[in-house]
């Protein structure tokens, strides 16, 4: 008997040893993977769009009533309007020429099957316009527990979807075709155009998502995706291809202590990670998840690289954009944005709409923030409009810090003091780190920078 337990605890200690020695070594080179990593790859000349968070929204799921409202309250996303926008733009992409479209996840409001459903036939339609489309999913997408239909003062529970039938519904946009796929995530490798993969990478937790809880908002990978990524990374410099990573979570920081605000929003572990990827000379990642347009790099030595972390905003927040990349023969590589300026219920003033429902919603959210810090009335009244005008303000990309970016007159002691530990946030979001966020050339052989 004691033979037998000695034996367990002993094939035990080797297996978690052998596991968690799997897990440091990712990070660490072997000398023919430093050898590897010497070469630059040149990225192939190519067209290509780039779309996320559109979080789809069937209005048959309910538009009215005080289940919906009380959802709205606690919201800034254009969800009944989701369906018209993404009809537009999807139009508006069609007729630009491209060679493919990435959607950087959360594709559906909270993923409902019918919304997934919905959404890749738009998908499918922006398809025959002759471009390919690629999909990642974003935490709000598989196994959400919070998939729910609204009737008046009620909620109901409607079918999310599972991992297999996310890959399912979404087959044609990256998976059918895919030229290696990680079974431990959703995560795979496609080459869109010869000489380039794109590494789609599942940053999402959903694994872990239980009936009853919100969905998990942070990302992470597992050891096991990592060794993944890794051994991707290794194959496509073997091969010769230029990669471009498109994921949910940000990779690199967006704004000074945003791993001490919101660091939900950039993947754990992302300093290692885009080191990693830089390494194997990835210059290029495409991410969502904040809804801010913002464009931010992390530089590297031995070897000296630049890792340039593209987000694109929401296409339901405003300023509802997209942007088109240009990569161009010489390794230049143009970045231009543009926004959506109406939709067929809002001929004019769609703009003005879109930013004033955002500011609002903010307000709110920010207000009910405010309250759980036992934050005054009167106080919270001052507040929430400065806070609400740092977000949007980074949001939009480009930020120019104001002269005052708060204002404390006014406040009481304790409205003070909250806002003193939150300041650190406001000048975050109004700080522009380089480069440019909206438009923008970046030579991709040196790492430097233009706008556009
Ligand atoms: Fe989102
Ligand atoms: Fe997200």
């Amino acid at each position: 008997m004691k033979l037998v337990r000695y034996t367990i605890v002993s094939v035990m200690t080797v297996w978690f040893f052998a596991t968690s020695c799997l897990a440091g070594d990712v990070f660490t080179l072997t000398k023919e993977e430093k050898e590897l990593s010497k070469k630059k790859p040149v990225y192939p000349q190519t067209r290509f769009l780039a779309v996320t968070d559109t979080h789809f929204y069937s209005t048959s799921l309910g538009t009215e009533g005080k289940a919906f409202q009380d959802y709205l309250d606690n919201d800034r996303k254009l969800l009944v309007e989701s369906e018209k926008i993404v009809e537009t733009v999807f139009d508006e992409l069609s007729r630009i020429t491209a060679d493919f479209v990435i959607v950087s996840g959360d594709l559906t409001k909270d993923g409902e099957k019918i919304n997934h459903e919905k959404m890749s036939i738009y998908l499918r339609k922006l398809a025959l316009s002759g471009k390919k489309v690629f999909v990642v999913p974003g935490n709000h997408d598989v196994y959400n527990w919070e998939s729910v239909r609204f009737d008046g003062e009620a909620t109901e529970a409607v079918a999310n979807v599972t991992a297999m039938e996310f890959e399912k519904i979404y087959r044609e946009f990256g998976y059918e075709t895919a030229l290696e796929r990680d079974l431990g995530s959703l995560s795979y490798i496609t080459e869109p155009v010869p000489g380039l993969w794109l590494l789609a990478l599942d940053s999402c937790r959903w694994k872990e998502n239980k009936p009853g809880e919100h969905p998990i908002t942070a990302g992470a990978f597992s050891d096991d995706t990592l060794q993944w990524i890794k051994k991707s990374l290794v194959r496509s410099r073997k091969e010769d291809k230029a990669v471009i990573v498109f994921m949910h979570h940000g990779i690199v920081e967006h704004y000074p202590h945003n791993d001490k605000f919101y660091s939900d929003y950039i993947v754990s572990n992302h300093d290692e990670i885009a080191k990693m990827v830089s390494t194997f000379g990835v210059s290029l990642v495409f991410s969502g998840h904040f809804h801010s347009q913002d464009i931010t790099l992390q530089k590297f030595k031995d070897p000296d690289r630049t890792l340039f972390d593209i987000e694109t905003g929401s296409l339901v927040t405003a300023p509802c954009p997209y942007r088109i990349v240009n990569i161009m023969a010489d390794q230049k590589i143009e970045i231009e944005s543009r926004f959506l300026s109406s939709i067929p219920s809002r001929t004019s003033g769609f703009k003005e709409y879109s930013s004033d429902y955002v500011y609002k919603g903010t307000i709110k959210l920010a207000d009910s923030a405010l309250k759980k810090y036992w934050v005054s009335k009167e106080d919270r009244q001052l507040l929430t409009s400065q806070i609400s005008k740092a977000y949007v303000t980074h949001l939009k990309g480009d930020e120019i810090m104001p002269d005052q970016a708060i204002i404390k007159d006014g406040l009481g002691l304790w409205g003070k003091f909250v806002m003193f530990m939150q300041e650190d946030l406001i000048y975050g979001w109004y700080t522009d780190l380089p480069p440019a966020d909206n438009n923008l050339v970046v030579d991709l052989s040196t790492g430097e920078y233009f706008p556009k």
